[in-house]
């Protein structure tokens, strides 16, 4: 009889055949070793990475180094120690342009909190009125969900795009209707992700350009697409995109952006003013006048001692390279999908039903799944999470605040 060790190991070579690109992520291996050692330390297997990614050592000893080394003041002031953070806040925004190839002239990169907090930002200061749209597809995350209450609180109308099973995918003549359904000159917004954090589908973003040239700005929610793709805007040009920074390099977490194109920026208009976002306001004439760009949409004062560490997750990306990262997901996913998918009891029933595209095109890593008895009944899933973490497996169970994505892969309706 085979031994546990030789079955994996005719598994990987197998896995290598069907796979052979993989061998060219081989780097991946040296670093896991290096960078991420704590997870063979801890006998860890860690799944969630559209939950967050995971950071390197050597991103924490280089922030650490940096905060030890200096005195850094509030960016506010003007005195040594704000002017020297000044110039590195500055210097990290320059870098994320970089990163993501965005020209400095055509978008501006606007600190946050996280993801969900760069979509507020846009539902919040977006001009809805009576006769605008905000149209979205069914699979977004929560927090591109809620901006629905600021368009219907100011009295646009919302509408869904639906998706269709077993791939979670749209029907791009569906989505075509949607468009041209808006009033000429009226302020529409639409809205996707970039990549779905419940199916791991990947919208063609052949649509930004469709919907633009139809009169809609666009929303490209990039969170869960960032972290294994590469997001090229001199290629793209998406009117707003929001990304969580920990989901890319694991660390540090508490900051995000909303890169924003210029034009798009100048039609938001906030719904308050607070320190940090005015030239001046005064008192006793009750007015304020907001400062350019993105100052005005940087609440307070922004995460500046943590933000340093963004360069150095972006520089550690770039040292592996987002294209290997890019095809080691995909190998990687693409035998879990062969693999997990052949799986049947030894009645010959399925073990799982898939919610998301079943080979590893248009799609990232996030493979969605329940899973069943032989007598063909839903296994719960917090079991499933129980038996998981038993063997010290991290994984992602129930909807991922992404509502609609559950409930079009459980076929549920509105009655
Ligand atoms: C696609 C997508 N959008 C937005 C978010 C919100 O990110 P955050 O919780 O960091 O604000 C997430 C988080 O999982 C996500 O996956």
């Amino acid at each position: 009889m085979e031994t546990i060790s030789e079955t994996l190991a005719a598994a990987e070579e197998d896995f290598r055949d069907r796979f052979p690109a993989y061998t060219t992520t081989a780097k991946v291996d040296e670093l896991r070793a290096s960078e991420y050692s704590q997870l063979d330390e801890r006998d860890h297997v860690y799944l969630d990475y559209t939950g967050g990614g995971l950071y390197a050592a050597s991103q924490l000893r280089r922030h650490m180094k940096m905060l030890e080394g200096g005195i850094f003041g509030n960016p506010h002031s003007q005195n040594p120690s704000s002017s020297a953070m000044t110039e590195i806040v500055e210097g990290v925004r320059a870098k994320v342009l970089g990163y993501f190839n965005a020209s400095p002239d055509e978008y501006a990169v606007i600190f946050t909190a996280n993801a969900s907090t760069a979509l507020k930002l846009v539902g919040e200061s977006y001009p809805f009125g009576p006769g605008d749209r905000y149209v979205l597809t069914f699979d977004n995350h929560n927090s591109v969900n809620g901006i629905r209450e600021f368009a219907r609180s100011k009295g646009a109308g919302i509408a869904y795009v639906p998706l269709a099973l077993p791939a979670m995918t749209v029907d791009e003549t569906i989505l075509q209707s949607f468009l041209e359904d808006r009033q000429e000159g009226a302020h529409n917004l639409f809205a996707y992700p970039a990549q779905s954090n419940f199916s791991g589908v990947q919208h063609p973003l052949e649509w930004i350009e469709r919907a633009q040239k139809l009169g809609w700005d666009v929303l490209l929610d990039a969170a869960a697409f960032v972290p294994t793709n590469r997001l090229d805007l001199s290629q793209w040009h998406p009117d707003f995109v929001s990304i969580s920074f920990y989901k890319m390099f694991g660390y540090p977490t508490g900051v995000g952006c909303l890169l924003a194109r210029r034009q798009a920026l100048a039609k938001l208009s906030r719904p308050w003013f607070s320190g940090g976002t005015i030239t001046v306001a005064s008192v006793q004439g009750d007015k304020h006048y907001f400062a350019e760009g993105a100052t005005a949409f940087e609440d307070g004062t922004v995460d500046y001692l943590n933000i340093p560490a963004v360069k150095i997750g972006l520089e550690h990306l770039e040292a592996i390279g987002i294209e290997t990262i890019h095809e080691r997901c995909r190998c990687l996913t693409g035998w879990l999908l062969e693999q997990i998918i052949a799986l049947k009891h030894a009645n010959g029933r399925r073990l799982i039903r898939l919610y998301g595209p079943a080979t590893a095109e248009c799609r990232g890593g996030a493979v969605t799944m329940n899973f069943y008895d032989a007598q063909d009944q839903v296994i719960n899933h917090l079991d499933i999470e129980e038996a998981a973490t038993r063997s010290n497996i991290s994984l992602r169970t129930g909807c991922f605040c992404n509502p609609g994505g559950g409930e079009v892969a459980l076929e549920l309706s509105k009655t």
